[in-house]
């Protein structure tokens, strides 16, 4: 049995540190799995991160930027995520649909409505069994080198501010698991891992 495991949260929030503990952890309890991230993941979805992050790109619309983003995810979920799960390999990925909720749809001011609608589209309706959603009330961009400013980092603080209470608002929901990270890696890592063991992703396969 495969699992698919999404890792939300705003720009900053340690994602990428702790998706990196939780696969090593899963590897070494010899569970099949692959790491990956949004947008990107395919060799199509990587060209449209390109467009989407290049910071010359100022005139960009927001309809546009939803398009991008829910487009790199339907070549992402068909291409790569749905034949590893169909394959019982497990799925790390790094950002999924709450993002473009939380980025595309509050922060930017569209219909989240719409932005549901084509992300369904996108992905067939395919979901995550586990979303880690990463809070924290602080912005967590600071900590990052801003010379690495993407298109989207560099918008300002009330978009960023947008897209935290995105995430802190967010109702629980059966595959939902809102995680503090105003905490140290190492007990962020062990919160996560204590939901995949009892959800029983690490003894059932
Ligand atoms: P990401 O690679 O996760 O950046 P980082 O590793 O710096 O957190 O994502 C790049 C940017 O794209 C990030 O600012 C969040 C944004 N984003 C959206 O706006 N919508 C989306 O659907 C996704 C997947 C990302």
């Amino acid at each position: 049995m495969s699992a698919f495991i999404t890792f939300e949260g705003p720009d900053g929030s340690g994602k990428s540190t702790i998706c990196n503990l939780v696969y090593d952890e899963l590897l070494k309890n010899n569970i099949r799995t692959i790491k990956t991230r949004e947008p990107g993941g395919t060799r199509i979805s990587e060209k449209i991160r390109e467009i989407i992050l290049d910071k010359d790109l100022k005139e960009m619309d927001m309809r546009t930027e939803a398009l991008l983003y829910s487009a790199s995810r339907a070549q992402h979920t068909y291409e790569k995520i749905i034949p590893a799960l169909e394959d019982g390999t497990t799925v790390l990925c790094e950002r999924y649909v709450l993002s473009s909720l939380a980025y595309q749809g509050h922060a930017r001011g569209q219909k989240l409505e719409d932005i549901r609608a084509i992300n369904d589209f996108a992905t067939g309706g395919k979901k995550p069994d586990i979303v880690f959603i990463f809070r924290t009330n602080n912005s967590t961009l600071a900590r990052k080198d801003q010379a690495c400013y993407d298109r989207l980092e560099c918008e300002g603080d009330d978009f960023h501010k947008k897209v935290r209470d995105y995430y802190n608002n967010l109702e629980k929901e059966e595959n939902y698991y809102f995680i503090d990270v105003n905490q140290t890696i190492e007990e962020v890592f062990g919160d996560c891992m204590k939901i995949l063991k009892e959800r029983k992703i690490l003894w059932n396969l």
